[in-house]
């Protein structure tokens, strides 16, 4: 008998455009992993948006936006199955049966919720939406999305492990009650990423404004990377190490981020070579920031073209997510069967 085909699931919420840390954190990810033989399922996260968007035009049509994204960086519809969360709706009814065994104290305690709570009370109108039990309970829907495909493993950014863990532990919980229902699914991996935003902090995010994004036009580009914050002067290294991740931290949060993406971006002698005139302390600054928004637009170049495909009209991309829903629906309706018979609700009384 053939080994069972290991399940990989992750999520992009559809909000605006996709920036450098979703391609970074998830998407090159997601990309590497359809070349391996595991069922891959990439979905666009619409219940989830609903904790920020609040215009119903502005989500629908970022959704059709966001798959047009995902083809267009590389994503291939024969080999991964991306479908739209709310074409599952089954979803909804598991992560109303997982809130049953997860503790609000658990999540009060999740960060992204209290980094949200904290913007909201500094600002009440800052993401559109109240405080809502949506948002405290966003990561049940997102454990539901998870264990309703029976993932294996959940490629995703540095920002989404404690989630993932919160999946890990609800489901945990769940088989503890109820008898092993669930599939757990393994913690994210060590090498998960968090790239910085344009502003120096720690994290480029969407509500943050301190976004590169993939359909960003060379004028646009060059615009964000010239505003990045280079008036400090370079600062001493103190080490002899060229890695990233040790001469990086030591380095002003602005330029910081530039050398960040150029590594990421260049080949390995540009990187070195700019690392090469910071430690001599030479006047480059306009320079780095120049060469780096050339590679910036390189690297969009292509994605930018295969975006604005006129083939993709918005009835094929409708057609496409709901046919790939349908891919899924088997799968998820037998987990949310299985954990109604565990928890004894509906007419699966009956049949036990
Ligand atoms: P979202 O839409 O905020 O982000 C999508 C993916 O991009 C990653 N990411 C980053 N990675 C590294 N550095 C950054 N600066 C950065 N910013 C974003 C995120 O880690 C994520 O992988 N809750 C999820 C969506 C979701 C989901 C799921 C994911 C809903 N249900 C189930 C996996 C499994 C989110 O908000 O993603």
């Amino acid at each position: 008998m053939s080994a069972k085909r290991e399940v990989i699931l992750s999520g992009i919420r559809p909000t605006g455009r996709l920036h450098f840390g979703n391609y970074f954190g998830a998407i090159q990810s997601f990309i590497r992993l359809q070349d391996g033989d595991a069922d891959c399922y990439y979905f666009i996260a619409d219940y989830h948006a609903l904790t920020t968007i609040t215009e119903r035009r502005e989500i629908y049509r970022a959704t059709l936006d966001m798959l047009k994204t995902y083809v267009a960086c590389g994503l291939d519809p024969a080999r991964s199955v991306i479908y739209r969360q709310s074409d599952l709706p089954c979803t909804a009814e598991l992560s109303l049966l997982l809130g049953m065994v997860t503790n609000i104290g658990h999540l009060e305690r999740g960060t992204t919720y209290k980094d949200k709570l904290s913007r909201l009370e500094a600002d009440p109108k800052v993401e559109g939406n109240p405080l809502s039990f949506g948002l405290l309970g966003y990561p049940v829907l997102m454990a539901a999305d998870i264990l309703i495909v029976k993932a294996d493993m959940v490629p995703v950014g540095d920002d989404q492990r404690q989630h993932v863990e919160m999946a890990c532990d609800i489901a945990q919980k769940f088989n503890h009650r109820f008898g092993e229902t669930l599939k757990i699914p393994r913690p994210v991996s060590r090498e998960a990423v968090r790239i910085p935003g344009l502003d120096g902090s720690g994290k480029m995010g969407k509500s943050d404004n301190n976004t590169l994004d993939l359909l960003d036009d060379p004028k646009t580009v060059l615009k964000k990377i010239k505003g990045v914050e280079t008036s400090t002067d370079p600062l001493d290294l103190d080490t002899d190490s060229d890695a990233p991740e040790m001469v990086l931290p030591k380095m002003p949060p602005g330029v910081g981020v530039l050398y960040y993406l150029l590594n990421l971006l260049a080949p390995e002698e540009v990187y070195l070579d700019f690392l090469g005139k910071y430690r001599r302390k030479e006047k480059f600054y306009g320079m780095l920031k120049n060469t780096l928004a050339e590679y910036v637009n390189q690297f969009n170049a292509p994605i930018i073209e295969k975006y604005n495909d006129p083939a993709n009209s918005d009835e094929s991309i409708e057609a496409f997510l709901r046919a790939n829903a349908e891919k899924v629906t088997p799968v998820a309706l037998d987990t949310v069967e299985a954990c109604r018979m565990a928890m004894g609700i509906g007419h699966s009384l009956y049949r036990a």
